[in-house]
């Protein structure tokens, strides 16, 4: 019998008001690892007016001094630290991801929480000049009550990308977990209890998104929603926060350029282009799966990739010699295969596809091998479309005018990678691309300390660094006359 979890609201560790449940699986094996309350409205409404009466009273926020939130959260990144293992482990059962890119995640979301601890007493106004009678004060004041509603590909770390800025901030939260991958968030809950964060600033309402996220929509004590996942849901929350206009921010899907030049020291830009598309089992936001490589060097390094792909070792998170997991569950490996069969039937060249892994133990698990396209036109649906799995589409293109236009020949806008040891074709290519992140010489580093977010229809807002700051702030002006009468 699976081990029954409950959701935290208002400080106390309960189930859905009806009982309701749901599994939550390892995609390595399809076991049950655990089942979760299913929440619904009354459970979300609950949680909301938790973080509604913390915000009001002042349980946090503007009443509780900064030095005070810094301390906790300061706390809560201690606490992560000295559950590191606990959780790797618990985040690649949920997942599936390999034991490296889990602690990876884990650290930084330890990271995060002392990065923004920093920022908790830092955070200030202005006082703009307005003539020698009248004094006037900006002033930054937390937003309110925010629904933060987190994906399944780095589960915790996406709840830390939300919850640390907004706690800093000085806002109260409910947190919805992905459906597929609640475990880290249930977690994170709990190291808000023993960190001290007074009951209802962080409540965590596990279900799935119509009926635990939507409810979040369109409760009126909700002051703002911040949503990472795909781009239909993105429209659909603006289009329904847009009502009570609600501040959204939204961190969606890309198709994201990785341009190799011929001049790329190779040695780097082969590696590195095919962990920016394989990493993760390809379930990234920021994939840099449309693969462009100059034709000059093109056989060469379409060789190389396909060499490294070759060598990715498919298998369970937890065994440290996996490079690559289970897609999260069966609807997303079904999806990514279904792109195969569409690259087939669109008429691109299939240059390369890995194999699943061979342990019976693993025979349900919902894996895709690695894949690398061969196309000739970005107008294909698989040059086009986010697939959030490990297949690669390879373009050739001969000048650097036109692989500009095609690395912006998308609804996207995400990121961009750049391969070349030029400079200046770097940073001419760097602004010429339409993305919020850009990198070079590299693919997919994301400090918490720098900018995420993107352009087109790959977002609205800013996350990480001192930008996330802003979607959790108000701004406020005091306007006081010193004139004699
Ligand atoms: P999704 O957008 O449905 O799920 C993301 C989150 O939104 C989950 O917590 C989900 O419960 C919630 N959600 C779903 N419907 C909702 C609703 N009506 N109201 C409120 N919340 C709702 O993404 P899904 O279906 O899991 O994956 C589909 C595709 O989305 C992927 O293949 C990928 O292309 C993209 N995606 C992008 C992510 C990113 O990092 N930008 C992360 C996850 C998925
Ligand atoms: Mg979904």
């Amino acid at each position: 019998m699976a081990e029954q979890l409950r959701m935290y609201v208002d400080g106390e560790w309960v189930e859905a008001h009806d009982g309701a449940t749901f599994d939550t699986i390892d995609p390595a094996t399809a076991e049950v690892l655990a089942s979760v309350p299913r929440a619904t409205g009354p459970d979300v409404a609950r949680a909301v007016a938790a973080a509604r009466r913390s915000f009001d009273q002042g349980r946090w926020g503007s009443a509780v001094a900064e030095r005070e939130r810094s301390r906790l959260l300061l706390r809560m990144a201690e606490l992560v630290r000295s559950q590191r293992d606990e959780l790797v482990e618990l985040e690649v059962r949920d997942c599936g991801k390999p034991l490296a890119d889990a602690r990876g995640d884990i650290d930084e979301v330890a990271f995060m929480f002392e990065y923004y601890a920093g920022w908790a007493t830092k955070i200030s106004g202005d006082i703009p000049p307005v003539g020698p009678d009248a004094m006037s004060l900006v002033v930054k004041e937390p937003l309110g009550v925010c629904g933060l509603i987190v994906p399944w590909n780095y589960p915790m770390l996406m709840a830390a990308q939300k919850v640390a800025p907004a706690l800093a901030a000085g806002c109260t939260v409910v947190l919805k977990p992905a459906e597929q991958t609640p475990l880290t968030a249930l977690r994170l809950a709990a190291i808000a209890e023993e960190a001290g964060v007074p009951a209802g600033v962080v409540n965590v309402v596990t279900g799935f998104g119509p009926e635990a996220g939507a409810p979040l929509l369109t409760d009126p004590a909700v002051d703002k929603i911040s949503f990472t996942g795909s781009r239909d849901v993105g429209v659909m929350i603006q289009r329904t926060c847009a009502e009570q206009l609600k501040r959204v921010t939204l961190e969606l899907g890309g198709k994201s350029p990785n341009i190799v030049f011929a001049d790329a020291d190779m040695a780097g830009a082969v590696p590195g282009t095919c962990a920016g598309v394989f990493g993760n089992q390809g379930e990234v936001c920021s994939a840099g799966s449309r693969v462009f490589v100059e034709r000059s060097i093109y056989d060469e390094a379409l060789d190389a990739m396909t060499a490294e792909a070759a060598a990715i070792r498919l298998g369970s998170g937890l065994d440290p010699a996996t490079t690559m997991g289970p897609l999260v569950s069966a609807e997303q490996r079904d999806r990514v295969l279904g792109y195969l069969e569409v690259g087939r039937a669109e008429g691109a060249h299939l240059a390369f596809e890995g194999t699943a892994p061979s342990d019976p133990a693993l025979a349900n698990g919902y894996f895709v091998a690695p894949a690398i396209f061969e196309a000739t036109s970005n107008d294909l649906r698989i040059a086009r479309e986010e697939i959030f799995g490990p297949v690669m589409t390879v373009i050739p293109f001969t000048e650097v005018d036109e692989v500009i236009r095609l690395a912006n020949d998308t609804e996207y806008g995400l990121a961009a990678a750049i391969w070349t040891r030029d400079i200046t074709k770097a940073l001419r290519t760097a602004r010429a691309v339409r993305a919020g992140i850009v990198w070079i010489n590299d693919s997919q580093p994301a400090p918490s300390e720098a900018l995420w977010g993107g352009y087109k229809q790959s977002g609205i807002g800013r996350e990480l660094g001192p930008y996330a700051l802003d979607a959790y702030l108000e701004t406020k002006q005091i306007y006081i006359n010193l004139g004699a009468s």
